[in-house]
């Protein structure tokens, strides 16, 4: 696909990958239609968006909600007459072991909430399918031969103390191969990205340099990746059409 003068939905994009897909799918000379929950860092991620002279807009929106989902990328569609590329990108973490067990006891003093449960699977998968389904059918009634980027992760493979995020990121990766075969019939592709450790706020926030050496460590290239790695991997699959029903592991080498 040239990525010029298509238009682009990337959720979560307010600010980590999903801004740095906007930066990049924008200085490709796409129009960029950004989403967040966060209506205040959306604003601010607008305007960094619009000074690189791309056409833009920013759509509030709650992934995990079936009416944000569609009216987010009807949105795409009444404003730029298409829909080409949607990156499902929004997610969030509430990492925590499923049992933890008190060291002095050896009973077990505290279990993973079904709180946190529910709230990682309303985002990062429901929310994936809600947005996933909703940019599919504008795709095949715009007449569009668009493609759908689900963002997964290297814990599909099952991290430990992320019981809920592994779980929804396996769902994802699924997902992934399945809307592949499913939308093939309406010339739409589907291929995910499954990032390793990549730093961005959600992975930096709580990071001390201690911690930050721990995890380099585990990298066979030694580093954490750059946001602009994984955006340059979203402009790939949304250029190469050979590139459909798989999900690309771009994690310098990590193996979980
Ligand atoms: N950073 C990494 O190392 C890494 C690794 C693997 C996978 N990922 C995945 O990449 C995606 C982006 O991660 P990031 O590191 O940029 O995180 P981030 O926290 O920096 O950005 C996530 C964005 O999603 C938004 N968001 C949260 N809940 C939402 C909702 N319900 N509806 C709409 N927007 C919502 C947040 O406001 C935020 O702007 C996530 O799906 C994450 O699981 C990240």
């Amino acid at each position: 696909m040239e990525i010029t003068g298509k238009t682009a939905v990337i959720t979560g994009s307010a600010g980590g990958l999903g801004k740095a897909m906007a930066e990049h799918f924008a200085k490709l000379g796409a129009n960029i239609v950004l989403s967040d929950i966060s209506e205040e860092k959306l604003a601010e991620a607008l305007k960094d968006i619009v000074s690189l002279g791309a056409k833009a807009i920013a759509v509030k929106t709650d992934v995990s909600k079936e009416a944000d989902a569609e009216a987010l990328m009807q949105k795409a569609v009444s404003t730029f007459g298409s829909l080409d590329i949607a990156v499902l990108n929004a997610g969030i973490l509430r990492d925590g072991l499923l049992v933890k067990v008190d060291k002095q006891t050896g009973k077990v003093a505290s279990k993973l909430s079904l709180a946190n449960w529910q709230s990682v699977i309303d985002v990062n998968l429901t929310g994936v399918f809600l947005t996933g389904r909703e940019a599919a059918a504008q795709m095949i009634d715009s007449g569009s031969k668009g493609v759908i980027i689900p963002i997964s992760s290297v814990a599909m493979h099952g991290n430990p103390g992320q019981t809920n995020y592994s779980a929804a990121k396996a769902g994802v990766a699924a997902m992934t191969k399945l809307w592949a075969r499913e939308l093939s019939r309406f010339g739409i592709r589907v291929a995910g990205i499954a990032p390793g450790f990549i730093a961005t706020e959600m992975v930096m926030k709580d990071m001390n340099p201690e911690a930050l050496k721990k995890w380099e460590a585990q990298i066979p290239i030694g580093r954490l990746g750059k946001p602009e790695e994984i955006a340059e991997t979203a402009a790939f699959i949304a250029r190469n059409e050979l590139v459909d029903g798989v999900v690309l592991e771009i994690s310098g080498g990590v193996k979980i």
